[in-house]
């Protein structure tokens, strides 16, 4: 069975107000009525395809991680970042614990803050990668791009494996700029989703030839963890020596193990309050709409309210979101934008 690795320790300023440093955007239910968290754990709980999954986590966030999988019954295993150094050592960490319990482990590393729909296109990608994955593939799972975003990793693919579905990655870029990735989008190229299937065994000796430093500070960090109140924690000293870097920079650009299946789900990463607005389930006028909100002769809007009675009337394509500090009002086409508003209010103070 594979072992899910959830990686559950970022923050998300563009869905501010509602994302905040002390509450990041994963243990909300932005999307429905679970946390993205949740989704991500129920996801990947069909016994018959998955272990019990480990959660990479800070230590901010560890009662929201445990409640918030006890909530669904589901047992993790918690580990704790003693800092934050990028998806490149949290990875690297989760599988180098997923090999010390097994040898020949294989770990499915999904995103704790993205909504995938089609639960069973989901699993049956999945056990398409597993043989890829035994193979000593790090998968990817592409997705068909509907924009040239600068946002994302781009795979191209190359020959086949010899496996229905599976195909070499030819090459893969992590962030191209707005022109390539342009390029990339109208020679065929994929998005990568993020999730990545691999044995912890193959992930950690390719780690170990590009980033030997990062993959012996994980490595020393899991054999001197200690186990605290049901929390596994890293050692700090040990974990700390490894470079900040994501998996992306660290691995996926460098190595040539890596293969890629195309993931027919619908797929995002609910990284504005845009893409909310393309995941998420519409009403009849094409507004989403969640918490004790009303609209009327309005279109097309999210309005995200947290506590208080929030209205909307004679309006079309905005984004407005109240909380019990703060209230957000923008065109939704503005939504990447937040990140900035956000920058700027914390420097003001
Ligand atoms: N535990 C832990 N610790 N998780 C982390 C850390 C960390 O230090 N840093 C990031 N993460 C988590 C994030 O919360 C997210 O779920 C995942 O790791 C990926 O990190 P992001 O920072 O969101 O990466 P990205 O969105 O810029 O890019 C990645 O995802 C894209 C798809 O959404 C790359 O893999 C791209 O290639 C990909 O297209
Ligand atoms: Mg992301």
């Amino acid at each position: 069975r594979i072992v899910p690795l959830l990686l559950a320790g970022g923050s998300g300023t563009r869905l501010w107000p509602v994302s905040r440093d002390a509450m990041p955007k994963q243990f909300l239910p932005l999307v429905g009525d679970r946390s993205t968290y949740q989704q991500a754990l129920a996801r990947v709980s069909n016994p018959d395809l998955f272990a019990p999954p480990i959660v990479m986590t800070v230590n901010d966030f560890r009662f929201f991680a445990k409640t918030q999988a006890e909530a669904l019954g589901i047992d993790a295993t918690v580990v704790l970042e003693p800092l934050r150094r990028d998806s490149g050592p949290a990875i690297a960490a989760g599988a180098a614990l997923a090999r010390s319990r097994d040898p020949g482990a294989v770990v499915l590393a999904i995103a704790a803050d993205h909504v995938i729909l089609d639960q069973d296109v989901f699993e049956a990608t999945c056990a398409a990668g597993l043989e890829a994955a035994v193979a000593g593939n790090i998968v990817t799972f592409g997705i068909l791009p509907a924009s040239p975003k600068t946002s994302y990793g781009y795979i191209r693919r190359g020959e086949s494996l010899g496996i229905e579905g599976v195909a070499k990655v030819a090459a893969f870029v992590e962030k191209p700029d707005a022109a390539t990735a342009a390029h990339y989008v109208a020679d065929g190229y994929l998005w990568n989703s993020g999730n990545f299937l691999f044995g912890a065994e193959t992930l950690l000796s390719e780690l170990a030839r590009f980033e030997p430093e990062m993959a012996r500070a994980v490595v020393a960090a899991v054999d001197e963890s200690s186990l605290d109140l049901g929390f596994v924690r890293l050692d700090a000293d040990a974990f700390g020596a490894a470079p900040q870097k994501s998996i992306d920079y660290a691995v996926m650009e460098r190595t040539d193990r890596t293969a890629v299946i195309e993931g027919r789900f619908r797929w995002s990463d609910v990284g504005s309050w845009d893409a909310v607005f393309d995941i998420a389930e519409r009403d009849a006028a094409g507004n989403v709409v969640s918490g004790p909100a009303a609209t009327f002769e309005t279109q097309d809007c999210v309005i995200h309210a947290e506590d208080r009675l929030t209205v909307a009337l004679g309006v079309k394509d905005l984004v407005i979101v109240t909380t019990p500090d703060a209230v957000l009002v923008l065109p939704r086409s503005r939504a990447e934008d937040v990140k900035g508003a956000v920058a700027a209010l914390k420097q003001q103070g």
